[in-house]
This record gives C-alpha cells, sequence and structure tokens, in this order.
C-alpha cells in the first residue's frame, strides 16, 4: 500500500532555505511514497489550559495528519543551536492532551539546512532529544547536516553535488519506514 510521510518544516518565512532543500529532497522518493508538507505557521502557542476543550481547527488539522501519517520527516533549522520555537511550539501542541500524543510511535528521520559550517548538527541534536522522549523512532545513521550554498538547489531539484548523498538517504529512510512504520 501507499505510504504517507508528513513533512514537518521549522521555518516558516517564504524562501527558508529548509523548505526549499525539502522540497527538492522528497522529489528523490519513489511514486507511491506521498508526501504531505504540515503547516504549523497558524499554529497557536501552546497553552496547557487549552486541553481541557476542544482544540482549535488549526491544532485539530495539525493532529489529524500526524495520526495520518506512516512518519514524519523534520527539516530543522538551527536557532541559536537549538530547534526554532515554531517547531517546538508545533511538536507540543501535538503531543497533548497527555496520553493522546500523534507522534507517538511514528517513525521519524531528521534532517537540516542552515547557513553555518555545523549545519544544525546542535538543532539535531536537541531534535532527537525530543523525538527520543515522544516514542518516535528515527532513522540510524544517515545524518543530514547541510550548509546552504549556492546549487544546493538548483531549479526545485537537489543539485548535482549533493543529489548521490540525498538519494541515498532517501532510499534508506523509505526501506526503513516500509520496516517500521504502523500507524
Ligand atoms: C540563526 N542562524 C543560525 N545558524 C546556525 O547555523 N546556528 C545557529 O545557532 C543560528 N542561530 C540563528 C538564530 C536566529 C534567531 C536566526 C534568525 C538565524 C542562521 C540560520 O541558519 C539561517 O537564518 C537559515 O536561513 C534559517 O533556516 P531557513 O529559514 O532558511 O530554513
Amino acid at each position: 500500500s501507499q505510504i504517507q510521510i508528513a513533512v514537518v518544516v521549522g521555518s516558516i518565512r517564504k524562501e527558508s532555505f529548509n523548505r526549499q532543500f525539502a522540497e527538492a529532497f522528497v522529489k528523490l522518493a519513489p511514486q507511491d511514497v506521498k508526501f504531505n508538507f504540515i503547516r504549523i505557521d497558524d499554529l497557536p502557542l501552546y497553552d496547557q489550559d487549552s486541553d481541557a476543550a476542544a482544540p482549535v481547527p488549526a491544532v485539530a488539522r495539525l493532529r489529524d495528519e500526524i495520526k495520518a501519517a506512516d512518519a514524519v520527516l523534520f527539516f530543522t533549522p538551527e536557532y541559536n543551536r537549538s530547534v526554532p520555537g515554531v517547531l517546538k511550539n508545533a511538536i507540543d501542541q501535538g503531543s497533548r492532551p497527555w496520553g493522546k500524543s500523534v507522534w507517538s510511535g511514528k517513525s521519524a528521520a531528521v534532517l537540516g539546512v542552515s547557513v553555518g559550517a555545523i549545519g544544525t548538527a546542535m538543532a539535531q541534536q536537541h531534535l532527537h532529544n525530543v523525538l527520543a522522549y515522544l516514542n518516535m523512532p528515527t532513522l540510524p545513521g544517515n545524518e543530514a547536516f547541510i550548509q546552504w550554498k549556492d546549487g544546493l538547489v538548483v531549479n526545485g531539484e537537489v543539485g548535482p553535488a549533493s543529489k548521490e548523498f540525498a538519494q541515498n538517504i532517501m532510499n534508506n529512510f523509505i526501506a526503513w519506514v516500509k520496516q517500521t512504520a504502523k500507524k
């Protein structure tokens, strides 16, 4: 059956390098894999007082879309050596009410693009910590600490210098999701 992957990009700016790379990266997947880019820019700030009431539409949509996915592909920028608040907010929104986390058991992979030479290594480390707590197994190996440079994305596709590297990660991710995914 078809594999559904939710893509969460931790930057909401229009020209986001992470979004540009994510959009190019998903083109490397086989045809039977469907990607759903998850909207996070309209989520309210997580407030524990809201757990008692029905979620607002944006939060309900986030939770439904993650529930429907077999796996989650995260692209995180690095802000001040961690994940951006907008990404953490989306993760927190999906993790509650207590006992109803939509993340639990979903297979995941973490990639990230930054303008700095360490290519989001520290943000990814923090994100892995969060995902471990949320019971999300992450693709072993296949680390991708990507520095934005001219030519990384060319006409919406991963550029020639990085194509083999990216294709290899995509192949490993899909093979691993097929083994591990459960809805
Ligand atoms: C950054 N940037 C950054 N880069 C990095 O490699 N390590 C860091 O700790 C930070 N910290 C940081 C904080 C804040 C508030 C901003 C706005 C930026 C630079 C960052 O890599 C750059 O803005 C990227 O372009 C962000 O990703 P998107 O939005 O292009 O996907």
